[in-house]
């Protein structure tokens, strides 16, 4: 496995692979590091796909707010570059804030509308910062395609949006939430929960377990579903305080007409929510396809 800290590093790493592979697929998995089992699985559908897969390791401050956890996000680069390892990726591309912004950033991508709403709305400027880095990470890489974990669901939108709007030839791949026994999604930011936090936290997926029976009746508008998961949460987790929970078009994360039925909705969208426990705010959400609602008749 190389390891590469420098831009020309990686980028000379990645063009001796394409001089000798003419065909070959590079994958590419963007990560801030703190590796979990999620991030397992997205490296290796790349591997399983691709012939070089290239893992980056970056912790970027231009996603954060004045108020978040840049400094105190979880990092690990020993424990991660060992799961990297057993993972068989084949380049970490782990480059210092210095490498990335040599200089005060002065160009950003703003990917606008997609980003108005769920995390978009709480975390002004996260996904300026997102837009940016990806796009850099890109530039910087030319992957043929990059996976994407769908816990970021709206993560995921805004950059399939990106891609196809600036014309970055990269194909983004989403990918399935990988979850511990009790449904909790995989999070770095799953260790900062103390352990009356941890226990009542699995009620997101609850609450998307609660959505997808909810939404199988003729009445379920996305109005009233909102309403009951707010209801359920609030009810069933006491230390919970939540930020949002939509019901929403996906990938445009529109609002959906609140005079029909989920049922009859010809769309598919999503169930999305943030929930903060003392201060560490989870996101999880559910998507659902006109199809699958119709197929629990
Ligand atoms: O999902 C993340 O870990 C980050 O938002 C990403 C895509 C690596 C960009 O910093």
């Amino acid at each position: 496995m190389l390891i590469r800290t420098t831009i020309t590093e990686v980028k000379n790493a990645v063009a001796a692979y394409r001089s000798e592979n003419r065909d070959g697929i590079v994958g590419f998995v963007p990560t801030m590091g703190f590796l979990h089992e999620g991030h397992a699985s997205l490296m290796r559908r790349s591997k399983a796909e691709s012939g070089l897969t290239v893992l980056s390791i970056f912790v970027n401050p231009l996603q954060f707010g004045p108020n978040e956890d840049f400094e105190r996000y979880p990092r690990n680069v020993e424990r991660d570059l060992e799961l990297a390892g057993k993972e068989n990726v084949d380049i970490v591309f782990m480059p210092p804030v210095q490498e990335m912004y040599p200089k005060p950033v002065k160009t950003k991508v703003l990917i606008s509308e997609v980003t108005d709403r769920l995390c978009g709305a709480s975390r002004p400027g996260h996904f300026d910062g997102v837009g940016t880095v990806v796009s850099k990470l890109f530039h910087i890489i030319g992957p043929d395609r990059a996976y994407f974990g769908l816990k970021d669901a709206q993560q995921v939108a805004v950059i399939a949006k990106m891609t196809e709007d600036l014309n970055i030839p990269v194909e983004i791949v989403p990918c399935e939430t990988v979850r511990e026994a009790d449904g909790l999604a995989l999070s770095s930011r799953n260790v900062y929960l103390n352990d009356a936090e941890r226990i009542q936290a699995v009620v997101l997926s609850q609450a998307l377990n609660k959505a997808s029976e909810l939404s199988r009746s003729e009445s379920e508008t996305p109005a009233s579903l909102r309403g009951k998961l707010v209801q359920y949460i609030t009810e069933a987790a006491p230390l919970s305080d939540i930020d949002y929970v939509e019901v929403l078009g996906y990938p445009d994360l529109t609002e959906l007409n609140n005079n029909l039925p989920l049922k009859g909705i010809n769309e598919s969208w999503i169930v999305a929510m943030a929930v903060r426990f003392g201060s560490t705010r989870l996101i999880d959400n559910r998507l659902f396809t006109a199809k699958e609602v119709a197929s629990h008749v």
